[in-house]
């Protein structure tokens, strides 16, 4: 870890939070697909005196004096990611992913207009036009496809739909969907109607990168990504206008640099702008690669373990990073699963599976990801064993069923949880995953 010296003096309160978080992650197997452990070098960047630094504008084009050095670091930044994504042009500066997404919708659409995305209980994202109450589902009308009950996507279906509603803007992405998307058909689906296309790669940036999952830069005319996820960078986001977006509007590079700023952001997070070219250095190299192929053998080895002991999987599978289980046939809600396998030491998020019949509060699946257990080195053999404890974990907690009366889930909850905190098969496999565990270094250590 990055000393905390300073910190541990000023500010041993804090200090000693950090210290705990830090040794939790090491603890435990963390499996959020939309995490990562970052490198010291990143860290080193993000922590560095860039944060001191005002430079509202873009590199030679500032409002305050003193940025020639940020320029520098800002320039290397976009022409790293140009290079990685194959594309003309990107923008570094969108704080974060949704913030970015909105970017995109105030360049190019007008309020009112309609977007087209997959809803978020069927994989997709809040800001591909959610209704109500997000600003992509308030400002804009939206309309929004689903995946089959079997969890994939009906092309079809969607051209269909496109073809009845006529959005001017596809959002296309997903946060549980573990399925390759097919750009080219997405492309297909924009031009019938003569629709913007945006992709969205926040999960998948990683795996692009690395060559392992199909780019959307030759169909799309903008691609958004988090620059947190998969690629391993800091909490940010960036824009890219593709080739095929200068085309359409020789203009939109413009357009979407001036919705980021001053449209709807002011200074950017200099410190930030360095860690992302740092992680954009990293991601090119052949190790890096390696890497994103290993992502995806994990998430095959540790998908066909889970289904060899019983467990259905949203799709049956998955091409990607993550994994979505099915919790129906055993009757139990995932927000207990999820629980149960933290009290054994393994972080896992729960979420609904195609066409849940439960609310989104109480859904039936547990969403998986292989990112940080292959960035600590682990391959298929360790897969193997940790889907073996996931379905372990599963049967224990197996006889817990959500109360038919809505007005007794909170309680039942907050009972179940206490319970679990308690059961000695699940705090005994705890142990034996924090020592396995502290066998797999993290990013700087070992
Ligand atoms: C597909 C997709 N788009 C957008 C976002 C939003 O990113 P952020 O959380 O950085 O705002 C996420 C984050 O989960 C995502 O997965």
């Amino acid at each position: 870890m990055i000393s905390l010296k300073n910190l541990t003096k000023e500010d041993p309160e804090i200090a000693g939070w950090i210290k705990k978080e830090d040794q939790r992650q090491k603890d435990v197997l963390e499996m959020i697909p939309s995490e990562n452990y970052t490198s010291l070098a990143v860290r080193e960047a993000l922590g560095s005196v860039l944060t001191n630094k005002y430079s509202e504008g873009y590199s030679s084009r500032r409002y305050y004096q003193g940025n020639r050095y940020i320029d520098e670091i800002e320039t290397l930044a976009r022409l790293r990611c140009q290079k990685l994504f194959n594309v003309p042009h990107a923008n570094v500066q969108p704080y974060s992913g949704s913030p970015a997404n909105s970017a995109v919708y105030f360049a190019l659409l007008n309020p009112g207009d309609k977007i087209m995305g997959l809803k978020l209980s069927g994989g997709g994202h809040l800001t591909h036009g959610h209704p109500d109450v997000t600003f992509s589902g308030k400002y804009f009308r939206s309309t929004q496809f689903d995946v089959e009950p079997d969890g994939w996507i009906d092309m079809e279906k969607v051209a269909k739909l496109a073809r009845k509603e006529k959005p001017k803007m596809l959002a296309i992405g997903t946060t549980a969907y573990p399925r390759f998307l097919d750009w080219k058909k997405w492309r297909e689906i924009a031009d019938s109607v003569g629709a913007f296309f945006l992709a969205d790669i926040a999960h998948v940036a990683g795996m692009v990168a690395g060559g392992v999952y199909p780019s959307p830069a030759p169909y799309a005319d903008v691609v958004m990504f988090t620059t947190h996820k998969t690629i391993r960078g800091p909490r940010g986001a960036v824009l890219m206008v593709t080739q095929r977006g200068l085309k359409r509007d020789p203009e939109m590079a413009k357009k979407i640099d001036k919705a980021v700023f001053p449209g709807l952001s002011g200074g950017p997070h200099d410190n930030v702008t360095a860690a992302i070219a740092v992680c954009f250095k990293e991601a090119a190299t052949p190790s890096f690669k390696k890497y994103a192929k290993q992502i995806v053998a994990n998430a095959k080895v540790l998908a066909d373990t889970l289904k060899e002991n019983g467990l259905k999987l949203t799709t049956d599978g998955t091409d990607s990073h993550l994994i979505v289980i099915d919790l129906r046939p055993q009757m139990v809600i995932g927000n207990i699963v999820a629980e149960a396998l933290e009290v054994a030491n393994i972080v896992a998020n729960y979420n609904t599976v195609p066409h849940d019949q439960n609310p989104p509060m109480y859904p039936s699946g547990v969403r998986l990801g292989t990112p940080i257990l292959t960035t600590r080195k682990m391959k298929e053999k360790e897969m193997r064993k940790i889907g073996k404890w996931i379905v372990d974990v599963v049967k224990e907690v197996g006889h817990f069923r959500l109360p038919e009366k809505k007005e007794d889930r909170a309680m039942f909850i907050k009972k179940t949880k206490a319970e679990l905190w308690g059961n000695k098969r699940l705090l005994a496999l705890g142990k034996e995953i924090k020592k396995f565990s502290s066998k797999f270094p993290v990013p700087g250590e070992g």
